[in-house]
């Protein structure tokens, strides 16, 4: 199958020496474009900024924020089987961009305003691909994931439960649901990041196969 795997945190630019983003490393997405490659898949890994080294994998794409995110994507969904969208994207942007570094002052009040919904603009071109998305909540897991996984028009959905008193960034042990569109739940527990992504392409694997015999 020919795969793009988006990984990393996106970041925003507030002046040109400052910017805003999130905790995430990389690692989920970089475990699975890996993992998809040695499985022998053309995979194309788009990555927001990491300490993590390059995988081996036929192309790789660096971007910052989410609308350059958003462009390199659908550059390549053009082209590809399978989009596993598991990069961090950042909800919002700062409105203006200082040209110049922001001077110390006593106040400042930064305007943010929201970026897209990159799935969702990106489901607008999904005909037969297939679509995976990851979805962090503090608070109702299953049912949030779930309407994520309608309203975002996807396959399969990694659910990921966000605790105060366990670091889910990095290299930790995850305990998630995996949940399919016709509502099946598997729930993966306590496993490493590059275990989680060799059962999720087992699942992708299958959902492409079966969509196969029934196109035959
Ligand atoms: N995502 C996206 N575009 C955004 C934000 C997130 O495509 N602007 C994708 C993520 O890559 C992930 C999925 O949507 O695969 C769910 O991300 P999550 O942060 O859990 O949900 P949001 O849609 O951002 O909703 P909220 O933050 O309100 O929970």
């Amino acid at each position: 199958m020919k795969i793009i795997v988006t990984a990393g945190p996106t970041i925003e630019r507030i002046d040109p020496v400052r910017f805003i983003t999130n905790r995430s490393t990389g690692y989920m997405g970089y475990s699975i474009a890996e993992g998809a490659s040695r499985k022998g898949h053309k995979v194309t890994l788009i990555s927001g900024p990491t300490k993590l080294k390059q995988p081996k994998v036929a192309r790789f794409i660096k971007i910052e924020t989410a609308d350059e995110l958003l462009r390199e994507t659908k550059k390549s969904l053009k082209n590809s089987d399978c989009l596993i969208m598991c990069a961090a994207v950042g909800d919002f942007k700062v409105k203006k961009i200082c040209k110049k570094k922001i001077k110390r002052k006593n106040k400042l009040i930064l305007e943010l305003i929201p970026n897209k919904d990159l799935l969702k603009e990106l489901s607008k071109n999904k005909a037969k691909k297939i679509f995976v998305g990851f979805s962090l909540e503090t608070e109702d897991l299953k049912n949030r994931s779930i309407k994520k996984l309608k309203d975002k028009r996807l396959d399969l959905i990694v659910a990921n439960q966000a605790r105060k008193e366990r670091n889910i960034f990095g290299d930790n042990k995850l305990d998630v649901l995996i949940i399919d569109k016709k509502g099946a739940i598997e729930r993966v527990f306590k496993k490493s990041k590059p275990h989680i992504a060799l059962v999720l392409l087992d699942k992708i694997q299958k959902l492409w196969y079966e969509s196969k015999l029934r196109v035959a």
